[in-house]
């Protein structure tokens, strides 16, 4: 029990690195929290610090999903003898991909704030089921084609998760992460909901009328 909690704490630790904070500090000396929707997030580094720094938080944040299922993997790779029973490998896994999420949204470093775990969640389901990664994304652009509404594509692909993982035949735990994560995600962009149903939701690229 000892190890699971540790793997727990670290796949948290992993995914509070703040990351779209610390590109606001270190490229504009700014505090990203105080800008645009408030996330530090890909989509508000892009809105507030322009595509370069967008695209490597959105690497960075996804290879901590990735990053945090692989400490699973690496403990029962490499463990000299086995610390953990096999059965309990597709708990674990969803268990601190749901760390991860949490850790990248209510960051340790970040006063419990951060980012809306979009990118943290393709992380963790490329490490999960590439398919069902492959799905999810797949979601999330379409809808980002013909709406241009980051908040709602990352909505709709929140909702897709669940069904790829019935529709893929994946394993009970990674349903289940599926179910709890994609509440979870939906419930990090209330905020967005409320614009949305306002007609206030930026698209793409623009800026937030106000906050
Ligand atoms: O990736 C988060 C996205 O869905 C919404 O971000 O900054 O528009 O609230 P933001």
């Amino acid at each position: 029990y000892a190890v699971s909690g540790g793997l727990l704490i670290a796949a948290y630790l992993l995914g509070s690195l703040p990351t779209g904070y610390l590109a606001g500090r270190w490229l504009k000396g700014i505090d990203i929290r105080e800008q645009g929707s408030g996330s530090t997030g890909a989509t508000n580094v892009l809105r507030t610090l322009g595509k370069g720094p967008a695209a490597m938080v959105l690497l960075i944040d996804m290879l901590k999903g990735i990053g945090a299922i692989a400490l699973v993997y690496a403990l029962y790779t490499f463990a000299p003898t086995p610390l953990l029973p096999a059965t309990w490998q597709p708990w674990l896994v969803a268990g601190t991909a749901l760390g991860a999420l949490l850790g990248h949204s209510k960051s340790i470093w970040l006063s419990f704030r951060g980012g809306k775990s979009v990118a943290t969640s393709i992380g963790v389901l490329l490490a999960m089921s590439v398919p069902v990664a492959l799905g999810t994304v797949a979601v999330f652009g379409v809808f980002l084609a013909f709406s241009r509404i980051v908040s709602l594509s990352s909505i709709a692909g929140a909702i897709a998760v669940t069904l790829l993982m019935i529709l893929l035949k994946q394993p009970l735990p990674y349903l289940l992460f599926a179910i709890a994560g994609g509440i979870y995600v939906i419930w990090l962009h209330r905020g967005n909901i409320e614009r949305l149903l306002a007609g206030t939701e930026p698209q793409l690229g623009q800026k937030l009328q106000q906050e």
